[in-house]
């Protein structure tokens, strides 16, 4: 099942309800929500605070995408906000195992992810700890770069690696996908895709998931 989880980043911020309920309707089943903290990453977003006011807005999955240093500190005010997924950045913490740990006791999917300089190989010791790895195809920080194509190497040795070992493992990709290049992601073996200036930034989002979800669909990895 291919999964597109708008990113809220490329929203117009001054009408998140309309933002979010144009994706909803545009067929998303995701709303990725990008938070930064001006010191893992050189940008600030939002935090839980935004997530729990836009919660009631809309039943989309809440796919919290945490790119801040030590996560472990507001795990439980972004569970509090609503948030369905939590994903973490590996390079972000310490001990990684006690950020899943604090996602898992709050019983919400965990996800972790590894900025483009990070081997895939660091991965390998959390797998069957975690519900999805988010395979960062830009530099984490801002919406708008183009995707640095080598990264879907990290998709497919994961989708392999997970295959050979019966992982029941989602992977998500994020920066810079397009209805163009998503196909290069699915291939890969990438099932849910981020995309935040493709989707926001058109004035078909409709069309946009749908070309996607084709793409997408037209190109399954294969093992
Ligand atoms: C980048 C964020 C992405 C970003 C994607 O740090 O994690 O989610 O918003 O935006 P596009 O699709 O425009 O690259
Ligand atoms: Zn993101």
């Amino acid at each position: 099942m291919i999964y597109i989880a708008p990113s809220l980043l490329s929203a117009d911020f001054s009408n998140l309800e309309s933002e979010i309920s144009k994706i909803a309707q545009a067929g998303a089943q995701y709303l990725h929500l990008d938070v930064m903290d001006g010191d893992f990453v050189p940008n600030i977003s939002f935090g839980a605070p935004v997530i729990s006011a836009i919660r009631p807005c809309t039943n989309l999955v809440f796919d919290v995408h945490l790119m801040i240093r030590e996560p472990i500190r507001y795990i439980k005010d972004f569970a509090k906000a609503g948030a369905d997924i939590i994903t973490f950045h590996l390079e972000s913490c310490q001990d990684p195992r006690k950020v899943i740990r604090a996602i898992r006791e709050k019983e919400i999917r965990c996800g972790i992810s590894i900025s483009p300089g990070t081997p895939a190989e660091l991965l390998l010791p959390y797998l069957s700890e975690v519900d999805m790895v988010l395979i960062m195809t830009v530099v984490p920080g801002f919406g708008g770069q183009a995707l640095i194509p080598s990264c879907l190497e990290k998709v497919r040795f994961l989708r392999q690696y997970a295959d050979r070992h019966g992982l029941r493992l989602d992977i998500e990709v994020d920066g810079g996908i397009k209805e163009e290049n998503v196909a290069l992601a699915t291939e890969a073996g990438a099932n849910v895709i981020v995309a935040g200036s493709a989707i926001f930034g058109s004035r078909k989002p409709r069309s946009v998931i749908e070309g996607m979800r084709k793409a997408a669909e037209a190109h399954p990895y294969r093992r």
